[in-house]
């Protein structure tokens, strides 16, 4: 279990998170729904101790990750894996070399013993082939198409076997076809490795196929959380519209608001 409270994070004069406050359960895929700019990466950051808040505790399991640095952090975070806006792959390296990457600098997670470099290549190796990228092992990042890149960044993500994964925007950019696979993908990684994965997006359907529970970031909060057939009924603006977006006419869709961060 993960418990974030009270979490308070500016940037210059900018607050990002205004008290968040959000429990995610064992288990579960829990999706992150938001507008761009609200925090949901801001978010994520803290969820993995890259970032350090203001104000206010992330507990993971009983160790309260905000008040650790250094070792101590890298410890408690070891089992939990993100999946960075844009794949992030190293450009200079191979699709092997960046799914292995993680693998051949911790080791075994267990043992903290070095791979041998038959076992590294055999682990990169099914990796590639749950993501459908099997072969591609020599190939440069700069020669895959957008989808192989967050497929390849997939793979780097589920070699190490995280017990939770972070996905930041894993569909974004993507054809409706290939979105699709990527979240057929999210979904069999978490059967295989029966984790917690907590999914930032702002593509409806994605949040409505992989999402046990979604939740509106909004205003540097979680506004709402609930199942998805509750979620999508919830009387929001925003929610609203996404739910428009999937059973109305696109020709017909307006989105009224008066905010003036459009
Ligand atoms: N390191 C940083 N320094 C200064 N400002 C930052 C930093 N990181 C994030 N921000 C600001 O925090 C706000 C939230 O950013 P964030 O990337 O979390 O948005 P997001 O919800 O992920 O948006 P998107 O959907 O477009 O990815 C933005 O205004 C951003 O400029
Ligand atoms: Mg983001």
């Amino acid at each position: 279990m993960i418990k974030v409270k009270d979490l308070w994070k500016s940037y210059e004069q900018k607050e990002v998170l205004k008290g968040l406050t959000l429990d995610i359960l064992d288990g579960e895929t829990l999706v992150i729904l938001g507008r761009s700019g609200v925090g949901k990466s801001v978010l994520l950051k803290h969820l993995i101790g890259l970032t350090k808040p203001d104000r206010g505790t992330i507990d993971l399991d009983e160790v309260r990750i905000t008040d650790l640095y250094g070792t101590p952090l890298y410890r408690a975070v070891h089992d939990m894996g993100m999946l960075f806006q844009g794949a992030a792959l190293f450009d200079s390296m191979t699709v092997e070399e960046n799914t292995g990457f993680y693998l051949k600098q911790h080791g075994n997670k267990e043992t903290g013993k070095a791979y041998t470099r038959a076992e590294l290549g055999d682990k990169v190796a099914e990796a590639l082939e749950m993501v459908g990228l099997e072969g591609t092992q020599k190939v440069m990042p700069s020669d895959l198409s957008g989808g192989m890149k967050k497929r390849a960044a997939l793979a780097r993500l589920i070699v190490y076997r995280p017990k939770v994964l972070l996905y930041d925007e894993p569909t974004t950019g993507l054809d409706p076809m290939t979105a699709m696979h990527i979240n057929e993908l999210i979904v069999k990684i978490q059967k295989e490795l029966q984790g917690t994965s907590i999914v930032v997006t702002h593509d409806i359907i994605s949040a409505l196929f992989v999402g046990d529970r979604l939740a509106l970031h909004k205003d540097g909060k979680i506004a709402y959380l609930a199942d998805p057939d509750t979620f999508i009924k919830i009387d929001d603006p925003e929610i609203t519209f996404l739910h428009k977006i999937i059973t109305e006419d696109p020709r017909t869709l307006k989105y009224n608001n008066n905010h003036k961060d459009t």
